[in-house]
């Protein structure tokens, strides 16, 4: 094997290599101009939580493996970031922030009034293919709610959910919702063992009709029930369809879908397939997705789950759900939704060199009454320094010249129209206001 590079060899290797360092796959640079999308985006979101009355949390970007692996069984160490660190500890990067979001929960916030509205915007990353919206470094805006097992408090975060997309502005997209009891109930009824229920979910979460035929005929479980399984599977619609089951769980989404009703969210289906890839959901279910995205359409998920109790705390009803933030604004572009930056309200020229100390006091006091402002410091003649501020989308440019520096002006020309005219200094701020 080779010798490790010293430190030296690799900083001799940053300054003579010909290699250009790409960021590593699945992962993105973002620009200032997509980065001034997404934080504007970031904080429609965020508006709306707040309206809510859902509070913001931030947990680490990495956690104890031993969470994630609590939550979802081993095999999520083949699908996470999951290493040691120096101190021989199992890290993992977070795949999701829910079990992060209860974690905290358990340990500083168990004895807060209930209910607890939580929200939170970060990075997760994933070891996936990478593809058009699938990353391995991906940002998710999700809420949870700790509360009282009912209608309203599903309704609460399903109505958040609605409304964060519709703030957005995307127009084609679907929100479903079911209960995931139905289903379970449906499957260990027709005789399958609970231990084998999680594998039938995952084939009929993915719609593999064939592969789950074949897995519950090995369990002996009749064609007719199998084929009762999948019409349930494929029920989709209004509340009428809750007309097909009489059960608790079918009970409880009528009275849910009451309350969304009465909240004025009026763009949710029921569906009786959604099964959710996670399997800590024991409750309602549900999903937005966006038909323009293709094969990585699914725009938010979420349910009611239980996981405090896993983590040492009481057991406690918990609803919640994620948007993928990086999928939902691919969707509204994917519409033609186009957002324009805000720019710079003062671009600040000196026509000569022997002004530019006071075009510097000039750009000090904009920005100290809090305009937005920049000037040339490239030391750009005049004509140049114009094309410049038209580059960084300035609202107006502040031109100094001696002449009307004598008269304690500036001249101010509004880069939209082109006009200009002469304005004393005093008169400046509120012009640019
Ligand atoms: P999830 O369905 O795994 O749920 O992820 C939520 C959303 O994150 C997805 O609907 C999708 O839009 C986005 N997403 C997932 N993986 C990727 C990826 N590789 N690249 C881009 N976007 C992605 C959860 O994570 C749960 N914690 C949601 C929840 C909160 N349930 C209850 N509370």
């Amino acid at each position: 094997m080779p010798p490790c590079p010293t430190a030296t060899d690799l900083l001799l290797l940053s300054y003579h290599s010909d290699i250009m360092i790409q960021c590593p796959r699945g992962t993105r640079d973002f620009l200032p101009d997509e980065m001034e999308r997404r934080r504007y985006y970031e904080n429609v979101l965020r508006n709306v939580a707040k309206i809510f009355n859902f509070r913001e949390t931030a947990t680490p970007i990495f956690e104890e493996t031993e969470l994630f692996v609590m939550r979802s069984g081993p095999n999520i160490l083949n699908e996470i970031y999951a290493f040691k660190d120096k101190g021989g500890r199992d890290i993992a990067l977070r795949p999701e922030m829910t079990a992060p979001a209860i974690r905290m929960f358990v340990n500083e916030m168990s004895n807060e009034p209930r209910p607890l509205k939580l929200f939170y915007f970060g990075q997760c990353f994933r070891y996936e293919r990478p593809q058009s919206g699938r990353y391995r470094e991906f940002f998710q805006f999700g809420a949870e709610l700790i509360g009282n097992a009912n209608a309203e408090t599903d309704a609460e975060v399903i109505a958040l959910a609605a409304s964060m997309i519709k703030a957005l502005g995307l127009k084609e997209y679907k929100i479903r919702i079911g209960h995931i009891g139905i289903l379970r109930n449906m499957i260990t009824s027709a005789g399958v063992p609970s231990d084998k229920l999680p594998e039938v979910l995952q084939k009929l979460d993915k719609k593999m009709y064939d592969d789950a035929r074949t897995l519950l005929e090995r369990m002996n479980i009749s064609g007719d029930a199998a084929d009762n399984i999948f019409k349930i599977t494929e029920t989709v619609g209004g509340k009428e369809v809750l007309d097909l089951v009489s059960n608790e769980e079918a009970a409880y989404l009528r009275e849910l879908a009451g309350v969304l009703e009465a909240m004025g969210v009026d763009d949710i289906e029921i569906d009786l397939g959604v099964v959710r890839g996670l399997d800590y959901y024991t409750g309602i279910v549900f999903e937005a997705e966006a038909p323009s995205l293709g094969a990585e359409k699914q725009i938010c998920g979420g349910g009611s789950y239980s996981l405090s109790e896993l983590f040492g705390g009481e057991k406690v009803f918990s609803t919640g759900f994620a948007i993928g933030f990086d999928r939902i604004l691919l969707a509204m572009e994917k519409e033609g939704q186009k957002f324009e930056g805000r720019g710079v309200d003062a671009y600040v020229v000196p026509v000569t060199d022997d002004v530019r100390l006071d075009a510097s006091k000039i750009v000090s006091m904009l920005r100290s009454e809090g305009i937005s402002a920049d000037i040339d410091i490239m030391r750009r003649k005049m004509a140049k320094s114009m094309k410049h501020a038209s580059a960084v989308n300035a609202k107006y440019a502040v031109i100094v010249g001696r002449n009307e520096l004598n008269e304690n002006s500036v001249t101010v020309r509004d880069m939209g129209t082109g006009d200009q005219k002469m304005i004393k200094l005093n008169e400046l701020v509120s012009l640019l206001r």
